[in-house]
């Protein structure tokens, strides 16, 4: 079958883009599923850096279909900035489609995203702020406005009035905050809506035609496994699913149409926002990670929390999504560390687990069983064929595949395209 997804295994932030970006020369169509702009996808090509937040990462390729399915929350302001973005720089962007089921993130659930994070104070979760988890919540209390409302002129200033004044009530009880403009939100969305009708269709006809003519699709993940709503270390989770199963609700793609998935996995582990990271190096290990890997959010900036690989994590995402194979990344980091550590179960109250508690608790106070691996110390960035890696890096890598149960399918080895070493050659 000739359905590829691909999903991040640890927190986010794995280099997703570059592996979907790579794929993506062999795909007709690529796909984002859930979340929304939160994501940052980094893509690079001949040298040339472009950040991705809603666009999925084939819009780099002529001719490649790229669609926004019904499960991501659509920011329509984002995405207007992105398509202005990539116009300026010669990328055609005539082949996005977007749901007309997805639903619409709106002023009130960027404002009530950053609201809800002072409110909770010390207990903040560290989102994005852009609304992601207003919009998801809104999707399920039934009161959100789906792309189909928006560029309908007539329906969308009757929803938008009706919810709008639900809001200001909430807006004024809970934040004591003034009213949002109803006629200023109207006049700005409607705008939207013009710009964005000519690429709004049924996406699910759409996919579901492509699936069974054959078409080689990719289903491009954003966030990551940890951060899952239901799997991830909740509540410091995103809003949506992450994980390959998302597809099925996120895209409208049926369980069996699912070919292969590809896990991404970073060479050690970072994460950014609140929450547990049993792995991370609060001292000069973490800094060296962080300067190295240049670990700086694409969409915040904020520095990200850093640490050695977690392989309990990387197995847990290889059973929930499940993975064929891996797709390891920024491989080349780690060239200059003399030791490598990698976790492979934790110890807790004397006992030794290799599963990902659901207590906060309990993961607040494990203990990483690390094995330690001498480093490559060489420059790896050049390297294209595995065999010719390092002896001490392919240990590290086998040792990995070996503890997550997870077979090697591609290693990068720097952010361009041509820096990736490929074991797997079908995965299409
Ligand atoms: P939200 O998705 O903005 O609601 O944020 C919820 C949590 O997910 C926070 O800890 C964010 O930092 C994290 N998060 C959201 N998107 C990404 C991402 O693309 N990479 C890494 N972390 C993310």
């Amino acid at each position: 079958m000739s359905t590829v997804v691909i999903t991040g295994t640890q927190w986010g932030d794995e280099g997703k883009g570059k592996i979907v970006d790579y794929l993506a020369a062999q795909a007709d169509t690529v796909v984002r599923y859930q979340g929304g702009s939160n994501a940052g996808h980094t893509v690079s090509v001949n040298g040339e850096e472009y950040k991705l937040r809603l666009m999925p990462s084939g819009i780099l390729y002529k001719g490649t279909l790229c669609v926004i399915g019904n499960g991501v929350v659509f920011d329509p302001q984002v995405f207007l900035e992105e398509i202005d973005a990539m116009k300026k720089r010669g990328v055609d962007t005539s082949n996005i489609r977007i749901s007309n089921r997805a639903h619409v993130v709106m002023p009130w659930h960027k404002l009530c995203d950053e609201l809800g994070e002072n409110l909770r104070g010390e207990n903040k979760i560290g989102t994005t702020k852009r609304g992601i988890g207003p919009c998801y919540m809104d999707k399920a209390d039934r009161v959100g406005i789906r792309v189909c409302d928006l560029i309908d002129r007539e329906d969308f200033a009757e929803k938008c009035r009706e919810v709008l004044d639900q809001k200001n009530f909430l807006l004024k009880q809970i934040y004591n905050h003034e009213p949002l403009n109803y006629e200023e939100i109207l006049k700005e969305y409607e705008g939207y809506a013009e710009k964005i009708a000519p690429y709004v269709c049924d996406t699910i006809t759409l996919l579901n035609e492509e699936v069974d003519a054959g078409k080689k699709i990719l289903f491009e993940g954003a966030q990551a496994t940890m951060l899952d709503i239901d799997y991830g270390t909740y509540p410091y989770v995103t809003a949506s699913h992450p994980i390959s199963g998302g597809v099925c609700v996120g895209a409208g793609i049926a369980p069996k149409k699912i070919g292969k998935v590809v896990g991404v996995v970073k060479a050690y582990c970072t994460r950014v926002g609140e929450g547990p990271f049993p792995t991370e190096q609060l001292n000069e290990i973490g800094d060296k990670i962080r300067t190295a890997g240049h670990e700086f959010g694409t969409v915040t900036g904020r520095p990200r929390r850093t640490g050695w690989l977690d392989a309990c994590v990387v197995k847990y995402a290889g059973q929930l999504s499940g993975i064929d194979c891996m797709a390891v990344t920024r491989l080349d980091i780690l060239d200059g560390f003399d030791e490598i550590k990698m976790c492979t179960a934790y110890e807790v109250d004397g006992k030794i687990i290799s599963d990902i508690p659901a207590s906060l608790k309990v993961l607040a106070k494990v203990k990483p069983v690390y094995e330690t691996f001498t480093g490559w110390k060489e420059d790896i960035s050049n390297i294209r064929n595995y065999a010719d890696l390092p002896v001490n890096a392919k240990k590290y890598l086998e040792r990995m595949a070996e503890v997550t149960k997870i077979s090697l399918g591609i290693i990068s080895v720097g952010p361009n395209r041509d820096q990736t070493i490929i074991v797997d050659k079908n995965i299409f």
